[in-house]
């Protein structure tokens, strides 16, 4: 394989230096590199106990696992994080104040990155399944923004990562649009086309050295789906089921976009059991486990995505059936997948959940209470503003029913009411499209709002007859402060 230095995790690590930023691989804990960031967090440890400061800026696709954040975190070597997360450890730095963390829309990423927005990159390290003489890295589970960091790094270090089979050559494909005035339409008019090379193709001379690696990747088991998530999948099939029903759907259906977590897997889950839905194709980002079931039982013909984000169990089947799947899924980079462009032109689905939605289908995606945060916006803002329907999920009540996911005014905004066109939880659907504030109140209070707070909703829409959207400024947050005071949002007062 190599002509480039075999290195220790420990060796590498010791090349990075204090403040210097660095490029990860990973677009959710898929292709990760881990084996390197751990040693960076035992170094960061080090020059901690020594009174010197060690801390480093941490691009990466979208969120990773606990041997890239979590250990990062936990040693306190982060200066800064961007674009999205999900681990634990980080989430509480972020929300102490501790790290500095840029929420932003996934598709944007690579072109901050070229465009010089992040500052330098000093080093892109990266997990491969494969690396040639001449400097062409097969990745592995994920593309995410790894070409960019590749190409635009000063620096290069590579896990080559040994549980990942050399066969994955042919699944990924590997773009990167040209920078402004020079760029040219993006040439993909069906989830299939393939655009790009199968590996990437890095200055051999930025390759400090490869550290060899056979950790998995540390995706997370799904909860099991419950009544409420079966509910609401079932909804958003229906939905789409009476959508194709009347022709505003063609009949050879369009690709679907799910977004991430449980209840984004069962709204998948509930798509296949349809009756009236036909075979689909995926245009998605995170390729869940619900995703595969559906590939394997021929209901999604074909996935694009951005990230194989399975359980251990689910990459095996996959790995045991490569020819299978190669035909079936593409592995892109996140500002292909999630092009707004291209979002537009081949006429997506979106389905994402939000965390909170306001009766006017305004949309909170990222903040507890308006507060702290929980992920990121990730790539679900990438979609909805450009979807052919956008759609958002959610249970309508969070915490055993004392916090209501639909309130008077969202305590933090994603997705305005001007690009969110339904809205669905387990008590229905809300067709918000050509409605105006009222009628969307309206719609979302009788069909999505929880029974236990819908006399508390139609109080406070009552509340005023002033304006084009009946807002009152000084109840819009009163569902919030109740919680805040009394631990319950049933408690509201106006
Ligand atoms: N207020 C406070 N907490 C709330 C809440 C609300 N309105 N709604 C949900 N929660 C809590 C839940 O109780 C749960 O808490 P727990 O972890 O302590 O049990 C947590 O939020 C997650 O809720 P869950 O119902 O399990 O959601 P999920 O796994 O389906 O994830 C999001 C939901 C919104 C967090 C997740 O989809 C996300 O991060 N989205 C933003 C990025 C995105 O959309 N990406 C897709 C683009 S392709």
């Amino acid at each position: 394989m190599s002509r480039f230095p075999i290195l220790t995790p420990e060796e590498a690590a010791a090349m990075v230096n204090h403040d210097e930023t660095i490029g990860f691989s990973g677009f959710t804990p898929a292709g990760a590199a881990k084996v390197i960031p751990t040693a960076l967090a035992a170094r960061a440890e080090a020059e901690h106990e020594a009174g010197r400061p060690f801390k480093v800026g941490v691009i990466t696709g979208a969120s990773t696992g606990p041997s890239l954040d979590g250990a990062l975190a936990k040693a306190d070597a982060i200066k800064f994080r961007t674009p999205y997360q999900s681990d634990k450890d980080l989430r509480n730095s972020i929300n102490a104040g501790k790290t500095h963390f840029f929420d932003m829309h996934l598709s944007l990423l690579p072109q901050y990155v070229r465009y010089g927005f992040l500052g330098q990159v000093d080093w892109a390290i990266v997990e491969a399944a494969d690396v040639s003489v001449d400097g062409k890295v097969l990745l592995t589970t994920s593309v995410g923004a790894a070409p960019t960091f590749l190409s635009q790094a000063k620096k290069v270090l590579i896990e080559v990562n040994a549980r990942h089979p050399k066969e994955l050559l042919g699944f990924h494909d590997i773009y990167e649009p040209d920078s402004p005035p020079y760029r040219r339409p993006i040439p993909i008019c069906n989830a299939e086309d393939r655009i790009g090379t199968q590996r990437v193709w890095v200055d051999s001379k930025k390759i400090m050295g490869i550290v060899q690696s056979n950790r998995p990747d540390e995706v997370k088991d799904f909860s099991p789906v419950t009544d409420v998530t079966t509910k609401i999948g079932q909804n958003v099939a229906e939905f789409l089921a009476g959508e194709l029903k009347v022709g505003r759907i063609p009949k050879q259906f369009l690709p679907i976009q799910s977004g991430v977590g449980n209840v984004a897997n069962a709204v998948l889950g509930a798509m296949g059991e349809h009756p009236e839905i036909p075979r689909f194709q995926m245009y998605s980002e995170v390729i869940q486990d619900a995703v595969i079931d559906l590939v394997k039982s021929d209901r999604c013909s074909f996935v694009s995505g951005v990230s194989l984000t399975v359980t251990d169990q689910v990459l095996q089947s996959i790995y045991d059936n490569l020819d299978y799947f190669r035909r079936r899924l593409m592995l892109r980079p996140q500002e292909i997948a999630n092009n707004p462009e291209i979002v537009r032109r081949i006429g997506i689905i979106s389905v994402n959940t939000a965390l909170e939605a306001d009766i006017f289908g305004n949309i909170n995606s990222t903040h507890v209470l308006g507060q702290k945060m929980m992920n990121g916006i990730g790539g679900s803002g990438d979609f909805t503003r450009n979807a052919y329907i956008s759609i958002f999920t959610c249970p309508s009540t969070a915490k055993d029913g004392k916090i209501s996911a639909i309130v008077p005014m969202c305590s933090h905004m994603d997705h305005s009411e001007h690009s969110v066109q339904v809205l669905v939880t387990e008590h229905g659907i809300a067709d918000l499209r050509g409605k105006d504030p009222r009628e969307r109140a309206t719609t979302i209070i009788e069909n999505c709002v929880d029974p236990s707070y819908r006399d508390l909703m139609w109080t406070y829409f009552k509340l005023t007859e002033n304006g084009h959207t009946p807002q009152t400024f000084r109840s819009a947050f009163a569902f919030h402060e109740a919680f805040l005071e009394s631990g319950d949002m049933r408690n509201t007062r106006f």
